[in-house]
């Protein structure tokens, strides 16, 4: 993985229909500029979503990506599940995995390690969320949380390349509450630390995610350990999304 690029990353989580499609119209034409060749811009819109996305972006520098899949390779008898191999038939380059709505619902670490093995195997690149509850960091056990669920969700994982790493602290998911600058910057030195000296990854890229918007993006694309963002409400509106872009480039 490299990290000369910003990630923009499009959470859509369970919203969006077909009329959702025309927003890509702005931010194509966004993406056709030479000033925003370093923005790696990835859409991960519902299940139901990725064929007509794949169509629209299939020729495009605009990549997609799944949200979730089944730990199993194969197909079988798993109702309502979809793995990765379907997802990456699909025309998916990326998957978002352990995110804590979905860890909310049992996800456990390692599930997510299954997960992750699986859609490597399928050659997706794995987008993996981290972070802690707003309990857990009143305990001050951020550090601990953090490293626990990187060594368990990429535990016998012998190559690291395919990972970018997105910290997104619980508390700050959908509420409008970023960290402070001081303590987002500490997590991310962590991170990065931990996934060089403990992982041996040379190069980590890890994406900032939980209540990105156009407003607090002037404080955080200030962050230079950072390298991009997951987001989620944001990214449904196209102004919104291209906003953010653009003051990142600024
Ligand atoms: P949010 O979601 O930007 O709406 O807080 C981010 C995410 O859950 O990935």
């Amino acid at each position: 993985m490299t990290n000369k690029y910003k990630y923009f990353v499009a959470n859509w989580k369970m919203f969006g229909d077909l009329k959702s499609l025309n927003t890509l119209n702005r931010v194509l034409k966004l993406k056709k500029s030479i000033k925003f060749d370093k923005a790696k811009i990835i859409y991960c819109p519902p299940y139901t979503l990725l064929e007509s996305f794949n169509k629209k972006l299939k020729s495009t520098k605009i990549d997609i990506g799944a949200q979730n899949c089944h730990p199993l390779d194969e197909y079988g008898p798993f109702t309502g599940s979809i793995n990765s191999k379907m997802v990456k038939k699909l025309g998916c380059k990326y998957i978002i995995l352990g995110h804590s709505e979905n860890r909310f619902e049992g996800e456990t670490n390692n599930l997510i390690n299954k997960k992750i093995k699986v859609s490597l195997n399928n050659k997706l690149k794995v987008l993996f969320c981290i972070g802690e509850s707003l309990k857990q960091k009143k305990e001050n056990i951020t550090k601990k949380v953090l490293s626990k669920q990187i060594l368990e969700g990429l535990k016998n994982i012998k190559n690291l390349n395919n990972i970018i790493l997105a910290y997104e602290p619980v508390w700050s998911i959908g509420t409008g509450i970023i960290p402070k600058k001081s303590d987002l910057e500490e997590n991310i030195f962590f991170i990065r630390k931990f996934l060089k000296k403990k992982l041996r990854i040379k190069n980590p890229v890890i994406l900032y995610g939980g209540s990105v918007n156009s407003k607090n993006i002037n404080e955080l694309r200030t962050i230079n350990q950072i390298n991009g963002f997951l987001i989620g409400g944001a990214s449904q509106n196209s102004n919104k999304f291209i906003d953010i872009i653009k003051k990142t480039f600024i």
